[in-house]
C-alpha cells in the first residue's frame, strides 16, 4: 500500500481539498483508495457525510499511536493507496503521519508568506528522511506571480505538476460531497487534478521500482 500525506502547518493551503480531489481521481483510475482524516477540524468527515457514494472509505485518526495500526489494517484489507489529510500544525500526529508517508505533498499558495510558512513542515520532512513535493495551489488563472513562486519552490525540491488553479469547481465539489473530477468532469479543475494524480502515480510507481526499504525504517 502507498501512503500519501498532505502536510503543511499553513492553514487554508488546500490540504483537505486536494486530499479529496486526488482520492476520487485515484479511485476513478480503478485504484482502491482510503482517505484518512488526521485533523480534528473534520473537513473530510463533513464532505463524506454529504457524499452518496460509499467510496472512498474515510477513517479518522486522533492520536499518533493510531496511525500505524490503521495503515496496517487498511493494507491488509487490500487498500492500494491511503491519502492522509493533516491539520495545519506540526503536532505529534502530523509528525507520525509524515514518518509513515511514502510521499508528502506540501500544498502552497503562490505567495512568499505561504511558501515561508511551509518551511517548518519541510524541515520536519527532511529530518524524517521522507520524500516530498510541493504543489502550487490556488494559482491565479492569469498573471506573472506564478513563475517566481515556481522557481523558488523548484530550488527547494520537487515541484509537482501541474499547478492547481483557483477555480470554483473545487469549492463546489467539496460542498456537494464530490471529487472535482466527478463534479465537473469536463472542466479545467478536473483536468488539472487528473494530471496531478498522474504525476503522483508516476512517482509512486518509481518508488515501487526502486524499493522503499530505507524510507520505511522511520515509521
Ligand atoms: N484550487 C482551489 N481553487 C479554489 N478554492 C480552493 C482551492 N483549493 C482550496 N480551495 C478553498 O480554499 C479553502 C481552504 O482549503 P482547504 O483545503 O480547507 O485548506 P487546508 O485543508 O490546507 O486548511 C477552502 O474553502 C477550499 O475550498
Ligand atoms: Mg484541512
Amino acid at each position: 500500500m502507498h501512503v500519501l500525506a498532505l502536510v503543511t502547518q499553513k492553514g487554508g493551503s488546500g490540504k483537505s481539498t486536494l486530499s479529496v480531489g486526488l482520492a476520487v481521481a485515484a479511485m476513478q483510475s480503478a485504484e482502491r483508495v482510503a482517505l484518512v482524516e488526521a485533523d480534528a477540524q473534520g473537513t473530510i468527515s463533513k464532505w463524506k457525510a454529504r457524499r452518496e457514494n460509499p467510496y472512498p472509505c474515510v477513517e479518522r485518526a486522533t492520536d499518533p499511536a493510531e496511525i500505524e495500526p490503521l495503515l496496517a489494517r487498511l493494507s491488509a484489507e487490500g487498500v492500494w493507496l491511503a491519502i492522509i489529510d493533516t491539520a495545519a500544525t506540526t503536532n505529534s500526529l502530523a509528525m507520525r503521519v509524515i514518518a509513515c508517508a511514502d510521499l508528502c505533498l506540501i500544498p502552497a499558495r503562490p505567495s512568499p508568506a505561504d511558501i515561508e510558512a511551509a518551511i517548518p513542515t519541510l524541515i520536519a520532512i527532511r529530518r524524517l528522511n521522507r520524500r516530498f513535493a510541493f504543489v502550487l495551489n490556488q494559482t491565479p488563472t492569469r498573471g506573472c506571480r506564478l513563475s517566481e513562486a515556481a522557481t523558488s519552490l523548484s530550488s527547494i525540491g520537487a515541484l509537482a505538476l501541474p499547478f492547481i488553479a483557483q477555480r470554483n469547481d473545487h469549492q463546489d465539489a467539496l460542498g456537494a460531497g464530490l471529487g472535482v473530477t466527478e463534479f465537473a468532469p469536463a472542466g479545467r479543475a478536473s483536468d488539472e487534478i487528473g494530471s496531478l494524480w498522474g504525476w503522483i502515480a508516476g512517482h509512486l510507481e518509481e518508488l515501487d521500482d526502486h524499493g522503499k526499504g530505507t524510507l520505511k525504517e522511520a515509521c
